[in-house]
């Protein structure tokens, strides 16, 4: 009996760690409702959503922990029960035991499984079997209902008679305002659409982000279209699948992203940013690639207007549109592996003109607005051109939407 009594002893002390963690977890919530109370003051939405998320998931595991503890509880009585009635069989001993190992390492699923072989054996047990569940189910929860995040904000934001700024659900759509680079080609959006043009910079800085799925954009011709400079084919695989990767890829790495961060997982939150950078750039320039393309019916390698200030400052910096379309081509044919050239305006320079060429899927930003951004990836040209990729830049010219890259160069 002296095996039954320790496991007696071992449930009690158990049930008093668990309520010890409960107590633990409650300061934790208090201290995250106060975090975001502060960030909403401050008027940080994003912020604030983060910590009503942690502020709910302590409050979830504070329940939990206490209801497991009541449980236990509930079965140490049985113990004592048994204890006293010294009824207990041979294969009950061994249940206990495997009880006291489980209980012995705090692990919450393994006390779990013992537990529910012990209440098979005492069927007649005060505790509900959907008790447990419910409790290892929500401790283990990853994530937060946002509607429950909501309303744990107004709840603060109410208590502490701070005025909402913004809807929260208005929020969703103004975070994901499009980046500089993408303003111009999705203007004519409205705002529920504007959500999938979503660049890094929304990302960046906002949680609402997270849930703004970026999508693939409209193309303003067919794929044909551009025939014969560059094929159907090629601008069929390279959007549906190429492009649409990207967009996947973008998605999947800021949920994640996202994830870690509210985990407090620094390093896997490090490594996500690298994904973010290279699904996100890739998003971006081909969302720029597409729109600078256009089929000749559609103005498609006309130049810009003479009196345009596109086509001044090209004059003016390079002496012709040709001139620097063959400096364009002799970076292009210097990108070694994938990258991508940009014809840019540099705001910090006084707006001048340059070109400049990025590795893998990187795109230009800050004070670097691209005018014309050229894929040099081999799956922009290679089945058509094969080897012969000079051929692909010289050809690609023939399609460059010059309308397109004046008003970049205005806008921004
Ligand atoms: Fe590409």
């Amino acid at each position: 009996m002296a095996g039954l009594e320790q496991s007696l002893f071992q449930l009690k002390f158990t049930a008093k760690q668990l309520n010890r963690q409960a107590a633990k977890a409650a300061k934790e919530e208090t201290q995250e409702k106060a975090k975001t109370k502060k960030a909403l003051t401050q008027g940080n939405n994003d912020i604030a959503q983060l910590y009503a998320q942690n502020a709910i998931r302590k409050s979830n595991e504070r329940v939990n922990l206490l209801r497991l503890a009541s449980r236990i509880d509930a079965v140490a009585s049985r113990v004592q029960t048994a204890v006293t009635m010294r009824s207990v069989t041979g294969n009950m001993s061994q249940v206990i035991r495997g009880m006291d190992k489980a209980l012995q390492t705090m692990n919450l699923e393994r006390i779990s499984l013992v537990m529910d072989k012990f209440e098979n054996q005492f069927e007649d047990l005060d505790a509900s079997t959907n008790y447990y569940e419910s409790a290892t189910n929500n401790v283990n929860a990853l994530t937060t209902p946002q509607e429950e995040v909501d309303e744990l904000m107004n709840q603060i934001a109410d208590e502490a008679g701070i005025e909402m700024k913004q809807g929260l659900n208005e929020t969703k759509v103004d975070i994901a305002t499009p980046p500089a680079a993408n303003t111009i080609s999705e203007e004519k959006e409205d705002k529920t659409t504007a959500t999938r043009s979503m660049g890094p910079r929304g990302a960046a800085t906002s949680l609402n982000a997270v849930r703004t799925k970026v999508s693939l954009p409209d193309l303003d011709w067919d794929f044909g279209a551009l025939e014969p400079h560059i094929s159907g084919q090629i601008n069929e695989i390279h959007y549906t699948k190429h492009h649409n990767t990207y967009v996947n890829g973008y998605n999947t790495a800021i949920e994640q992203h996202a994830e870690a961060k509210s985990k407090g997982e620094v390093k896997k939150t490090i490594e996500l940013q690298k994904a973010i950078n290279f699904n996100g750039g890739g998003y971006t320039n081909h969302c720029l690639f597409w729109k600078n393309l256009a089929p000749s019916k559609q103005g498609g390698g006309e130049p810009p207007a003479s009196d345009s200030d596109l086509a001044k400052a090209i004059e003016a910096q390079y002496g012709s549109l040709d001139n620097l379309i063959s400096v364009t081509n002799g970076k292009l044919a210097g990108i070694q592996g994938s990258g991508w050239a940009f014809l840019v305006k540099n705001k910090d320079a006084g707006g001048v003109l340059d070109v400049v060429t990025t590795a893998n899927q990187d795109t230009v930003t800050g004070p670097l607005v691209p005018l014309v951004a050229i894929d040099a990836w081999e799956h922009a040209y290679y089945l058509q051109y094969q080897n012969v990729k000079a051929d692909y830049f010289k050809a690609i010219w023939n399609v460059i939407n010059w309308k397109e890259a004046e008003k970049r160069f205005l806008v921004n």
